[in-house]
């Protein structure tokens, strides 16, 4: 299963809104349909949205038939909707920003076709790094996991929020495939569902070893000694290394401290936002009402109750044991040792 694939003149997408119930793909071809993907949120994780921005923007190009003088005033047109989509993921705008530059590149072109050509190799070119990224990020995080462990992980930092292999489950799938005996406990990941749906689906399919909990239970199993680590992804890091990840992910840091439990972070250095001086600044999406009013359509709460449904929250960098990346793992200061690792090729 792979979160979405490029067809040559299509993106397509799995809708991860229908799983496990449904395997259902859209075949996008306009960066309209990639733009509404990302907002439902069928396509989603860091990575995944950046990688589908990159491509939604070269089919904004594959659509245009305008003059080629008419291009960059359509391009601007493209690139907002697409950024407007979702405001807390960093890699949305990175990748963004990388299609831009490219298109810039191109102001010598003379043909629009030339011009296409070039958007959508950068965007292969984005989902490539992704790829490689990823299993290097597994490469480095497979040493801070022993020879057996029990792992709680939070919302899906898998395959699935990825081009391929993932971030928090890279690092378990590496540690696997070096032989380690892995037990993953997967948080549920209220109101979107995304560990019961996503990261227990994935693991599953892989075989690694996969036990789902509601989120309300991590508190007790660690208590109880049943985590020896918990490993999440990452939307936006901030210089000072404070992360947003998946609304629950501070609780669990939290807890992680108090029981001494190593807490780390696997992302990559596309998820560090260097402008953002701590989390503080980092934009928080809230989301439908209706989210946490229903269950897939079912009404589980009274209908006009009022709701609070942010979708991500900050872990200060103080509770994070380490930020593991494709360059090698971060440790605290991180206000130092992140623009160092930024810096360094
Ligand atoms: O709202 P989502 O499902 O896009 O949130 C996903 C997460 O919070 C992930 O942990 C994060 O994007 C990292 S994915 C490698």
């Amino acid at each position: 299963m792979k979160a979405l694939e490029w067809m040559g003149d299509s993106l397509k997408i799995l809708d991860q809104t229908r799983l496990p119930v449904e395997i259902k793909y859209r075949m996008a071809t306009t960066y309209e349909e990639v733009a509404e993907a990302i907002e439902k949120m069928e396509v989603r994780g860091a990575p995944a949205i950046g990688a589908a921005a990159a491509y939604g923007y070269a089919l904004g190009a594959i659509g245009y038939s305008g003059e080629l003088a008419g291009l960059s005033a359509h391009m601007e047109k493209v690139q907002h909707r697409l950024a407007e989509t979702r405001p807390t993921a960093v890699n949305l705008f990175w990748a963004l920003r990388r299609m831009e530059d490219r298109l810039r590149d191109q102001h010598e072109a003379k043909e629009l076709a030339e011009i296409r050509q070039a958007l959508v190799a950068e965007a292969e070119n984005i989902a490539e790094d992704d790829r490689r990224v990823n299993r290097l990020i597994g490469e480095h995080g497979n040493a801070i996991v022993t020879a057996e462990a029990n792992i709680l992980t939070h919302c899906n930092a898998g395959a699935l929020a990825t081009v391929e292999y993932g971030t928090a489950l890279g690092v378990i799938r590496a540690a696997q495939q070096a032989g380690k005996k892995v037990h993953v406990y997967a948080g549920e990941t209220r109101p979107f569902l995304q560990g019961a749906r996503l990261t227990a689906l994935e693991l599953m399919n892989d075989h690694i070893p996969v036990t789902l909990i509601a989120d309300n239970m991590a508190g007790f199993l660690m208590q109880q000694g049943n985590i020896d680590l918990v490993i999440v992804g990452a939307d936006r890091i901030a210089a000072n290394g404070d992360t947003a990840n998946k609304i629950g992910t501070y609780s669990l840091a939290v807890l992680a401290h108090a029981h001494g439990i190593p807490f780390y972070v696997a992302a990559p250095t596309s998820t560090i936002d260097l402008k953002v001086p701590s989390g503080q600044d980092i934009p928080i999406e809230e989301r439908n009402p209706k989210e946490l009013r229903e269950v897939f359509g079912v009404q589980v709460a009274p209908p006009e109750v009022p709701v609070y449904n942010p979708a991500f929250d900050v872990t200060p960098a103080k509770l994070i044991t380490g930020i593991i990346t494709e360059k090698g793992i971060v440790t605290s200061p991180y206000s130092v040792n992140l623009l160092k690792m930024m810096v360094r090729s």
